[in-house]
C-alpha cells in the first residue's frame, strides 16, 4: 500500500481536483484506491458523488465509528468521507496523547494499493495525521500566481514530520496546476521552480481546463465526464509518473 497526501496550506490550488482525478486514473489502471477527505468543506466527498454518509472520518479518528461502518464503497474507488462538523473533531483529537498517529493506525493492514488523502488548506492536526500516515506528499500549486511563496511552510512542516514522526515520508513532487502554456508568466513560475534543486517537480503540468472544473460539479471524475479533454490527458500522464515512484 502506498499512501499519498495531497497538501498545500494555500487554498484553491487543486488539492481536491488532484486527489479525485489521480485516484480515478489509478483505479482505471486496475489498482484498488481509497480516497480520504480530511477537509470540513467536504469538496472531495461531494465531487466523488457520495451523499448521505452515515459516519465520517472525524468519528473514525476519535473512535466513535469503525473503519467498516465509515467507509463508502464506490464503483471505482472507496471513500472515507468528511463532514461539516469535522473541526470540532479536530479539537477533540488535539487533547489526545500522540494525536498525530490516529489516521496511520486506522490504515494499518488495510488492503488498498493506493490511498490518496485530500488535506484541508491548513497545517493543523488533520494535515499532520495525513503526513504521518503517508509515504509521499504532493503539493499542487497554481501556476497563475506566485505559487512558490509560502511553499516553505509546508516543506518545513514535512521536514519536521520526517525527523520526529515519520522517517519514510518523501516529497513526491510539486505539481503545477492551472498551467497556461500561452502565458510567459506560467513558464516563468515553472522555470523558477526548476532552479530550486531542493525540490522535486513533476514533469507533468495540469493545464487550465474548464472540464476539470465542471466534472466535480457533476460528481464525476474527468475520465467519466470528458475522456478526451486536456485534463484527462494530463492526469493520465501524472498517473504514469506516480506509478514510477516507490
Ligand atoms: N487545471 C484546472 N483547470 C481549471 N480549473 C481548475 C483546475 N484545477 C482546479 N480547478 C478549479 O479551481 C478550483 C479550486 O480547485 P480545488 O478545489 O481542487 O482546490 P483545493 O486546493 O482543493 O481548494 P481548497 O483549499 O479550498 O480545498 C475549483 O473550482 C476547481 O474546479
Ligand atoms: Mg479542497
Amino acid at each position: 500500500m502506498k499512501v499519498f497526501s495531497i497538501t498545500n496550506n494555500k487554498g484553491g490550488t487543486g488539492k481536491t481536483t488532484t486527489t479525485l482525478n489521480l485516484g480515478a486514473a489509478l483505479s482505471q489502471k486496475g489498482f484498488k484506491v481509497l480516497l480520504i477527505d480530511l477537509d470540513a468543506q467536504c469538496n472531495l466527498s461531494i465531487a466523488a458523488g457520495f451523499k448521505n454518509s452515515l459516519h465520517h472520518i472525524g468519528e473514525l479518528l476519535v473512535g466513535e465509528s469503525t473503519f467498516e461502518d465509515t467507509i463508502i464503497k464506490g464503483k471505482y474507488m472507496d471513500l472515507l468521507p468528511s463532514s461539516r462538523l469535522l473541526l470540532s473533531f479536530e479539537y477533540r483529537l488535539n487533547v489526545e496523547p500522540d494525536s498525530g498517529y490516529f489516521l496511520k493506525e486506522q490504515l494499518e493492514g488495510k488492503e488498498y494499493d493506493y490511498v490518496l488523502i485530500d488535506c484541508p488548506p491548513s497545517l493543523g492536526t488533520f494535515t499532520i495525521n495525513a503526513l504521518v500516515a503517508s509515504n509521499y506528499f504532493i503539493v499542487p500549486i497554481q501556476g497563475e500566481n506566485f505559487a512558490y511563496v509560502g511553499l516553505d511552510e509546508i516543506l518545513q512542516l514535512c521536514t519536521k514530520i520526517k525527523k520526529r514522526m515519520n522517517p519514510n515520508i518523501k516529497l513526491g513532487g510539486i505539481l503545477m496546476n492551472k498551467y497556461d502554456m500561452r502565458t510567459k508568466f506560467s513558464q516563468m513560475v515553472y522555470a523558477k521552480l526548476l532552479e530550486n534543486t531542493d525540490i522535486t517537480l513533476y514533469k507533468t503540468n495540469i493545464r487550465q481546463d474548464v472540464s476539470l472544473m465542471e466534472c466535480t460539479a457533476f460528481s464525476k471524475s474527468i475520465f467519466e465526464y470528458a475522456e478526451d479533454s486536456r485534463g484527462a490527458t494530463d492526469f493520465k500522464a501524472l498517473c504514469e509518473e506516480v506509478l514510477l515512484q516507490n
